[in-house]
């Protein structure tokens, strides 16, 4: 995601505009840009790096003067971070403006009709399209030009629009990504959130999807689509400056937890074209993937885990053998890739020292790496052979949440390509897959409605000193990245096991009231699992499960039950640990650390 400003007014607007760029800067950060009009003509100033770069290309907007300007803050998508990525983007003529947040989804099309029409692009992003589309339906009317556009680009966006004809006057327009505009008595606002306007106006207006608002000095329109005009009430705004930021939440991890189902839809729905799942980054034939021999997949922390999870999945539908390591495990290995192996890393950062390493090393013995990554542009989106982004945007939170659940919807759909390239899967089991899949943000969406039952459990919780996660097969993967939850933000020692590995030692450390958490999602192994939970139960453990609804025979072994709803049980990783998420947010709440910035960790791990 990135973040949009927009001022028209009395006052000078570039100053206006880098400091409400400023108060985005969580939204996006690998570049930034401002088109300021300066009574003749649009200027232009755009750069890659932080925003502080801007500023002194700008000295603080003093070489922009202007009453009239949108500016932006990107978060890379379409494009690696460069200067001529950067928005504003800008028709032939630099007549037109435009920022923009989302993603164009049918870009590409559009973007070779307008060539067709003789014009020409300077950038590698979506967003180009729309200044040149605009250009071409303009005929002297912003308005129409404006929905003429809408009616004819697919995919989300929130953009601030103006026009050297039009110098009293900016658009604002909305479809799926956030965008608000606010008034107070020296001009009118555009922003992609609170933050960015809260110093100058606590009264917005939230633009709904295929509104379009035309600001002036003094006021504002509203428009449907179809360019009639419309009335919509101010908000007040009761937050304060920092909540805010967090868009209202207390900590951005709780934010960026509930911005799980958006993650998770933004990564999955490009890829599932017309009840066939499209991995256009993939850069493999059906040939190719068929020679897959074996897949190894490196990566480090919750990253690691979402490995683990896709070995399951991938040799359980794709029949094709996996093996996980932790990148700093592999790389010192002297690691033998056998002939026909694939390697995959996972990366939100894609920086991680050990991950960029191993996938060197890899390159090195000959082989071809996809990376999975959230951040464009990163060492590893730049190095891998093939890059297959998670659209979770920027994760602010050193725990990772939405990133993580992102990480896992991508190999979802690798192993369902995988598997229908292979034959592996009949066409009756990969629709109720795909169904199943596109599920998964509503089921998401529903878990954390549940926050208060999980808040008062984890309550319980907070004087803990040792907590164990338990499960087999996937339900053993999701008990990692839920002891790792626990443990790096509450501080409180955690252990996942395989649960049939209890009894070979570790059972020993189970007395009165430990806590452990047993996930129970795979009915397959439901049975054993039962039985490992019977006997931590026997030795005084509390026994928190995790399980599927309608397993209600779990109440047998179980103190405390949390149900998550059904979906393929190669899916359920992304709803049980949902309330894990919760349950170590609030543990960790509960105990006063600082949640977003635990202690000796860094969202980062750019050093060995
Ligand atoms: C997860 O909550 C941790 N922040 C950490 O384990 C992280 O997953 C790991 O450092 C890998 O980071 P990456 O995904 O950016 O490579």
């Amino acid at each position: 995601m990135c973040g949009i400003v927009g001022y028209i007014g009395k006052k000078p607007a570039a100053p206006i505009i880098l400091e409400g760029l400023s108060k985005l800067e969580y939204r996006g950060y690998d570049s930034a840009g401002m088109a300021v009009f300066d009574g003749e003509k649009i200027q232009i100033k755009k750069s890659v790096g932080r925003l502080k770069v801007l500023e002194e290309l700008t000295h603080d907007g003093a070489t922009m003067p202007g009453v009239i300007g949108i500016g932006h803050t990107r978060w890379a998508t379409h494009g690696a971070p460069s200067d001529v990525n950067s928005h504003p983007h800008y028709n032939e003529k630099e007549t037109i403006a435009v920022v923009h947040n989302g993603i164009i989804e049918n870009y590409l099309p559009l973007k070779e009709k307008m060539i067709s029409k003789g014009y020409k692009f300077t950038s590698d992003t979506d967003t180009e399209v729309l200044a040149h589309l605009i250009d071409y339906y303009y005929k002297g009317n912003p308005l129409e030009a404006i929905t003429k556009v809408m009616h004819r680009v697919q995919g989300s966006y929130a953009l601030g629009i103006m026009f050297a004809e039009h110098p009293d006057q900016i658009f604002a327009v909305r479809k799926d990504s956030p965008l608000i505009v606010g008034q107070n008595e020296d001009g009118c606002f555009i922003a992609s959130d609170v933050p960015a306007i809260l110093k100058y106006t606590r009264k917005v207006y939230f633009i709904q999807n295929q509104e379009v608002v035309r600001l002036r000095a003094d006021h504002m329109h509203f428009y449907t689509v179809d360019e009639e005009e419309i009335t919509k009430e101010p908000v007040n705004i009761e937050w304060d400056a920092d909540a805010a930021e967090k868009g209202g939440y207390e900590h951005f991890m709780l934010k960026e937890m509930y911005e799980q189902p958006k993650t998770v839809t933004d990564t999955l729905m490009p890829r599932i074209k017309d009840g066939d799942i499209v991995i256009e980054e993939l850069g493999m034939s059906d040939d190719e993937i068929k020679a897959i021999r074996k897949v190894h997949i490196v990566a480090c922390g919750s990253a690691y885990h979402v490995g683990v999870t896709a070995k399951y999945v991938i040799e359980g539908i794709a029949r094709i053998p996996v093996e996980v390591d932790v990148a700093s495990e592999f790389r010192y290995r002297n690691p033998i890739l056998e002939e026909g192996a694939m390697v995959i890393v996972i990366s939100q950062s894609g920086e991680t020292a050990d991950t960029l390493a191993a996938l060197r090393e890899s390159q090195q013995l000959g082989y071809k790496v996809l990376g999975i990554v959230n951040v464009v542009g990163s060492s590893i989106a730049r190095e891998a052979d093939n890059v297959m982004y998670t659209w979770a945007g920027p994760e602010i939170a050193v725990a990772t949440t939405k990133a993580y659940s992102a990480q896992l919807v991508a190999i979802y759909l690798l192993a369902m390509k995988f598997a229908k390239v292979k034959g592996t899967i009949s066409d009756s089991d990969f629709t109720a897959m795909l169904k199943d899949l596109k599920r998964l943000p509503d089921q998401i969406e529903m878990l954390l409605s549940n926050k208060e039952r999980i808040q008062r459990f984890a309550n319980r919780y907070i004087g803990a000193k040792d907590v164990f996660f338990i499960g087999r097969g996937i339900d053993y993967a999701i008990s990692m990245e839920g002891s790792l939850k626990l443990k790096e933000i509450s501080y409180i020692h955690s252990e996942a096991y395989a649960a049939g590995e209890l009894k070979h030692g570790t059972i020993s450390l189970i007395e009165k009231d430990t806590l452990v958490a047993a996930v129970a999602t795979q009915d397959n192994l439901f049975q054993k699992t039962l039985s490992n939970m019977v006997e931590v139960k026997a030795r005084g453990a509390f026994v928190l499960a995790v399980t599927n609804a309608g397993n209600t025979d779990i109440e047998k072994a179980a103190d405390y039950v949390i149900y998550i709803p059904r979906t393929n049980p190669y899916f359920a990783n992304s709803l049980a640990i949902i309330p894990l998420q919760l349950f170590g947010y609030y543990v960790a709440v509960g105990k006063g650390c600082d949640v977003d910035k635990p202690r000796n960790l860094a969202k980062s791990v750019t050093v060995e």
